[in-house]
């Protein structure tokens, strides 16, 4: 049985036992509310999404999920390689949310795994292990086993909470949020001949591979941040509350199980590898298997393109910092090893993507549908690296020709500043006879990435809890506030919870914070802002600022505008005394501010039509990189390598006009099943809740997107389109800005005042404004022509015989200019001779006027301009009264005038 056919085994299986299938969240760990994890750079487990389910506060579309989750787990990027360690994996999980529990789980695992209508595995070829207390899971596995006759006691194996609670350790050390105590099975690598027995050693060997860990999600764990400076050293436990109700959280490790089941030795070897590992190969020329450096080498490669591939299908891109420096590093590393292992010259992840889409394009349709958009980014990352690994050649060049040596700091200076990997710095520093102590470049790195993760917070998959809030929290308040706004902008509900924010010294602002039960205001997200408004009731009323939403609660940041006492500066006690009174916990009327809804609707309609024009025009491999819809303006992020060009931007706008004026109306589909919205071309954006039903706004004919914000009802709202900017937003990614309705309106206003205020300058009518500056421009040149510009001609006198030698030495001016410059000179004095040497990009001319006077006493302007020209490597002359030459060589400039003075002296 192969991986693909082990997915689709396994989903069938759980839906056969009621589960639902749920898609894969995005790598970018957003949860099943649309919520950003702020604490976890990527989803790196099939529960991460499901957080608000574990905690009851969001209702879950069935109690049993099953999903085959997208994975990255980017911590021990250095481990890739090895059989068993991957950046990027597949997690096969079943779920129950306050469902089934341990019995269930268990039951379905082995029937899973035993049963030969599913994976039919010897039950010899498993063991698993319980959490050291838990004798419940211990007595459901001894009667697993019982029934196939073998010895529980030899199966089953107890371990403490490293090994058997997920988070691991959570028990004691945290972090905080949902965890369990944990039940692994492991499956047998080797004959039963060539194990131990002693279980320890046998999984340390990798003889028992862990294949599927069941976690029984029963509490709460909670704590603080011991030190906020230095968030890695962990939390301080508070407590361990039972969750609302008792959950499973189960994760197959796809890849490994296929490996096992295919009796391959690594997990290259399966189907979701083998395609990328070949055209690795192909690519270097070599053959996979013969060769260990170069087989690890392919499969670090193998392992980066498929984590890379996906983070850019998730739309991230390359930067520097976060998940963007993940994805940089591994397209880095592959280069590395391309280069430097497999000898492939250039880049060349680019060109081998397709065998990416071979190996799990089903079912992962994002790989073919935005294999433009992959494939550019890619290639643009691969060739700045290769000139970064060109210009960390050239300082390390420089290092060795300023110190004659380089060190532990030096290396990890061109490791960070140039992306320059140690190894290389390394081996070019031993072509030199340098050893590098590598110790000190360990520290510097330790150092730098201690300074990272404080700022990032923890670990992989949990991360830190918000602080510490005094929050007051109506009865019966459901567990998620209702957005009924889609088509209003008035509602009456009731004021649920309540929060208020305190400044320095712990006293109250006046500023709340506050969740109603249900709520017309629209909460920030999918780039949409958030709606503002008033809430008002019989003894209050509240300014709204700005509406977000957080785990399935919808928050207003209000200020407190009336109320019969006045709550600003107290402290958490006294207010905590006013909440306490609930006298806040009544009905309410919630009014959004209609026009800016208006004004923001119009935007955001807007942006679905910029979108559809600019892959019209520009091509497919646009994507949205991010979006900002606002009252005043929106902006759109999109990744497309080059600047627009001025027909480009006048083409989109256009297009974009055109499709207002001709007033389509928007549809809006609700719970359109993902498949189905694929099957219709719906874009399927970053950062859009992937869930297993969408919502879908279309404008017929055009643009059909996945979106879950508020549209105008037909594109004759949105008033007239404009594009007021478009530049570089990062590498790789445009921006453009742009006005609708009002916002065009005050944008067409305050152009045309720049106008009248051009045209009553120039005294013009405005339709003749460019004729006018037109003509101003040429009045300017033709005064600069009559202005004598060397009235005050800095200059030299020499003596010439009986005669005055005026001269010069101009730069930057024009011929027109130096000739003046000549008369003028010449013209002080009727006995005088002028003469310029004007020195213009890299050339040297010369010009002589001379008078009436001095030409009768035998000066000779041809004569003269000659004998410089001649000097400064050139030739010309003309007539006595006036020449011009050039010269090649400005440096000679100085002996060019000499020859003219002794020229003129005759
Ligand atoms: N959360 C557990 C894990 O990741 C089981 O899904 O191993």
């Amino acid at each position: 049985m192969n991986a693909r056919e082990l997915r689709k085994k396994y989903i069938e299986f759980f839906e056969s036992k009621g589960h639902a299938f749920h898609a894969s969240a995005p790598l970018v760990p957003i949860d099943v509310t649309g919520k950003l994890d702020q604490s976890l750079l990527f989803t790196g487990a099939g529960m991460v999404q499901f957080k608000p389910y574990f905690r009851a506060i969001a209702p879950p579309p069935s109690p049993r999920l099953v999903t085959s989750q997208k994975c990255v787990r980017a911590k021990d990027i250095e481990e890739v390689g090895n059989p068993a360690h991957l950046t990027f994996f597949e997690m096969l999980g079943n779920f129950s949310f306050g469902d089934y529990f341990k019995a269930s789980a268990i039951d379905y695992a082995w029937e899973f795994l035993t049963e030969p209508q599913w994976l039919g595995l010897d039950p010899k070829s498993l063991c698993v292990t319980v959490f050291v207390d838990d004798d419940e899971a211990y007595d459901l596995w001894e009667a697993k086993w019982r029934s196939t006759g073998l010895e529980p006691s030899e199966r089953i194996v107890r371990l403490g909470e490293d090994a058997n609670y997920w988070p691991a350790g959570a028990l004691s050390k945290g972090p905080p949020g949902p965890c369990g105590p944990c039940s692994e099975i492991f499956f047998r690598t080797v004959p039963e001949s060539d194990m131990t027995g002693d279980y320890v050693t046998d999984e340390k060997a990798g003889r028992w591979l862990e294949i599927w860990n069941l976690v029984f999600m029963q509490y709460e764990w909670r704590g603080v941040v011991t030190d906020p400076e230095r968030p890695h050293l962990g939390y301080t436990k508070q407590g361990m509350d039972p969750l609302p109700q008792q959950n499973i959280d189960t994760g197959m490790g796809l890849e490994r199980t296929a490996r096992v089941l295919g009796g391959f030795e690594t997990v290259y070897d399966t189907d979701v590898f083998a395609p990328i590992v070949n055209a690795i190969a192909a690519k270097a020329g070599k053959s996979y298997g013969a060769d260990n450096e170069i087989d690890r080498a392919v499969r670090v490669i193998a392992d980066h393109i498929r984590t890379a591939s996906f983070c850019i299908a998730d739309g991230i891109l390359p930067s520097n910092n976060g998940r963007g420096y993940v994805l940089r590093r591994l397209i880095r590393r592959s280069i590395l090893k391309g280069t430097r292992v497999l000898g492939i010259e250039g880049a060349f992840l680019a060109a081998i993507y397709n065998a990416v889409i071979d190996a799990l394009g089903d079912p992962y349709v994002e790989l073919a549908e935005r294999a433009d958009a992959i494939r550019s980014t890619l290639m643009q990352e691969e060739e700045a690296f290769l000139n970064t690994m060109r210009q960390g050649h050239e300082r390390f060049d420089d290092i060795m020709r300023e110190k004659s040596t380089v060190d532990g700091r030096d290396a990890f200076f061109l490791y960070d500043t140039f992306g320059f990997p140690f190894e290389v710095t390394q081996e070019l520093a031993l072509e030199l006879g340098v050893e590098i102590d590598e110790d000190e470049f360990r520290v510097a790195l330790k150092e730098a990435q201690e300074k990272s993760r404080a700022a990032h917070g923890a670990g992989d998959v949990f991360g830190g809890e918000s602080e510490a809030i005094i929050l007051a929290v109506a009865p019966d308040t459901p567990p998620h506030s209702v957005f009924v706004g889609f088509d209003r902008t008035r509602h009456a509900s009731r004021l649920t919870q309540i929060s208020p924010r305190f400044d320095k010294s712990q006293k109250t602002t006046g500023d709340f914070q506050i969740c109603l039960e249900e709520t017309p205001f629209y909460a920030e997200s999918g780039g949409q802002v958030g709606d503002t408004g008033v809430i008002e009731a019989e003894d209050f009323a509240f300014r709204v600022g700005n509406t977000w939403k957080e785990l399935g609660q919808i928050w207003h940041d209000v200020e407190l505008i009336r109320f019969p006492k006045e709550l600003v500066g107290l402290t958490a006690e006294e207010i905590g005394g006013v909440l306490q009174s609930r006298v806040f916990f009544q009905p309410v009327l919630a009014t959004v501010d209609g026009r800016r809804r208006l004004d923001i609707m119009r935007n955001h309609t807007a942006t679905h039509l910029l979108h559809a024009a600019l892959r019209n025009i520009l091509g497919t491999h646009v994507t949205q990189a991010g979006s900002l819809v606002a009252p005043d303006r929106l902006r759109f992020d999109f990744t497309h390598g080059k600047g627009m060009t001025d027909e480009e931007i006048a083409s989109v706008e256009q297009q974009v006009n055109e499709r207002i004026a001709a007033a389509i109306g928007v549809r809006i589909h609700y719970n359109v099943p993902i498949d189905e919205a694929r099957k219709i071309g719906a874009m399927m954006l970053f950062g859009e809740k992937y869930g297993d039903l969408v919502r879908v706004v279309e404008i017929p004919g055009y643009s059909i997107e996945l979106c879950g914000g508020i549209h105008v009802g037909n594109s004759a709202e949105i008033g007239l389109f404009k594009i007021t900017s478009e530049s570089s937003s990062a590498g790789g990614v445009r921006r453009i800005e742009a006005v609708t309705g009002m916002g065009s309106y005050h944008y067409v206003r305050d152009q045309e005042r720049i106008i009248s205020k051009a045209a009553s300058t120039v005294k013009s009518p405005r339709t003749e404004l460019p004729a006018a500056i037109e003509r101003l421009q040429q009045q300017l040149k033709d005064a600069k022509k009559q202005k004598a510009p060397v009235a005050d001609v800095q200059h030299e006198v020499r003596d010439a015989g009986p005669l005055k030698f005026y001269y010069s030495v101009l730069t930057d001016t024009s011929t027109e200019d130096a000739k003046l410059a000549a008369d003028k000179l010449a013209e002080q004095d009727p006995a005088g001779i002028g003469f310029i040497a004007s020195i213009n990009d890299g050339k040297v001319a010369f010009f002589c006027k001379i008078g009436k006077d001095a030409q009768a006493k035998g000066a000779h302007a041809g004569n003269i301009v000659k004998a410089a020209a001649t000097v400064a490597g050139g030739g010309g002359g003309g007539s006595p009264a006036f020449a011009q030459a050039g010269g090649k060589d400005p440096s000679k400039t100085d002996e060019a005038i000499e020859a003219a003075v002794a020229a003129a002296s005759v």
